[in-house]
C-alpha cells in the first residue's frame, strides 16, 4: 500500500465547504481490484455543531434513549459519561436538546472553557455558561446572577440562582446540568478548596430533584481521585465507545450529505475492522 496524503484527489469528487474544515487522510490502496480506501477523520478542533451539522453526527440513539430514561426516573441518579479521547462525549451532550423530548431542559457547560481561578470567577463563569445554553438550546431567559451576593459567598449565591432558575423554568420539566471535562475542577479548586463545588453538585443532586447532573470526562470511574467518591457513590455511569456497526457503516459512506458512493464493499469492511468498530 503506498500512502498519498491530500485534499486534491477527493476535490475532484465532491466538494467539502470551508466551514466543515474536514482533514482528508488519502491512502491509495493498489489491489487486484484496483480499489481505493479512503478514510477521512474529522478535524481535531471541529465540533459538530447541531444547528449546522445536519446527518453528520451518526448514532448514539442508544446512549440517548438512556440518558433520557434515566433523567426521568425518580428519583433521577447522578450521571458519570466517560470514554477515551475524541471517541465523541462533547458531541454527544451537544446533541441533547435535539435528541431529548421538551420535558427535558439540557445545559451544557464546557469546564475546559470556564475562565476560572478562584471560586468568585468560577460561580461567575458557570452561570454564564447557563444562561447562555438555556437560551441557545430552549429559549429560556434565566435571570443573571447576583454579583455582589457571588463576592460575598460564592456557593450560596449559586444555590440561591438555582432556586431562581426554578422559578424561570415550567414546574413540569428537569433539568439536566452537564458538566463536560469536570476533571477541570482539580485544577480549579486546589487542596481543600475542591470541597466546596463537591457539596454544592451533591447538594444540587439531593435536595432539588427537578435538577439532574451529569459529569462528563475521559477518566475510569475507578480512576478518579478519592474526594470523588463522596460525590459519586451512587453515580450511573455511562460509557461512551466505539459507534456500533450501522452507525459506522453509514458515517464512512454518507460522512457528509451527497457523498459519492466510492467504496468497494472489501473498503468498508477494512475501515471496520482497522477502527474496530
Ligand atoms: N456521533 C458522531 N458522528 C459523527 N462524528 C462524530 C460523532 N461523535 C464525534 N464525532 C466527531 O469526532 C470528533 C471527536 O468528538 P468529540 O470532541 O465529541 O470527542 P470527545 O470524546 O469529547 O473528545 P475529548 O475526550 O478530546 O474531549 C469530533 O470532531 C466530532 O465531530
Ligand atoms: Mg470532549
Amino acid at each position: 500500500m503506498t500512502p498519498t496524503f491530500g485534499f486534491s484527489v477527493v476535490r475532484n469528487r465532491f466538494e467539502f465547504s470551508d466551514e466543515c474544515k474536514m482533514r482528508c487522510h488519502v491512502w491509495r490502496q493498489y489491489s487486484s481490484t484496483a480499489s481505493i480506501l479512503i478514510f477521512l477523520s474529522l478535524n481535531e478542533t471541529t465540533l459538530l455543531d447541531p444547528d449546522r451539522a445536519t446527518t453528520r453526527f451518526k448514532g448514539r440513539q442508544d446512549l440517548f434513549n438512556q440518558i433520557e430514561t434515566l433523567a426521568l426516573s425518580s428519583p433521577p441518579p447522578i450521571l458519570l459519561l466517560y470514554g477515551g479521547r475524541r471517541i465523541g462525549k462533547t458531541s454527544s451532550l451537544r446533541y441533547l436538546p435535539q435528541k431529548m423530548g421538551s420535558d427535558i431542559i439540557p445545559l451544557f457547560v464546557d469546564m475546559q472553557g470556564l475562565q476560572a481561578d478562584d471560586p468568585r470567577n468560577f460561580v461567575t463563569a458557570l452561570a454564564q455558561a447557563i444562561q447562555t445554553s438555556a437560551r441557545t438550546t430552549r429559549n429560556y431567559n434565566l435571570p443573571p446572577i447576583d454579583a455582589e451576593a457571588v463576592r460575598r459567598d460564592p456557593f450560596p449565591a449559586l444555590q440561591q440562582w438555582f432556586t431562581e432558575i426554578e422559578q424561570v423554568i415550567d414546574r413540569a420539566k428537569r433539568i439536566l446540568l452537564c458538566l463536560d471535562e469536570f476533571e477541570r475542577l482539580d485544577r480549579i479548586f486546589a487542596g481543600d478548596q475542591i470541597h466546596a463545588p463537591l457539596n454544592f453538585f451533591r447538594n444540587v443532586m439531593q435536595h432539588r430533584q427537578r435538577w439532574i447532573v451529569l459529569f462528563s470526562g475521559s477518566t475510569h470511574p475507578d480512576d478518579l481521585q478519592s474526594h470523588w467518591n463522596d460525590c459519586l457513590i451512587n453515580a450511573r455511569s455511562l460509557l461512551v465507545s466505539y459507534l456500533d456497526d450501522a452507525a459506522a457503516r453509514e458515517l464512512i459512506r454518507q460522512p457528509i450529505p451527497d457523498f459519492p458512493d466510492i467504496y468497494d464493499p472489501a473498503a468498508v469492511e477494512r475501515i471496520l475492522h482497522l477502527t474496530r468498530c
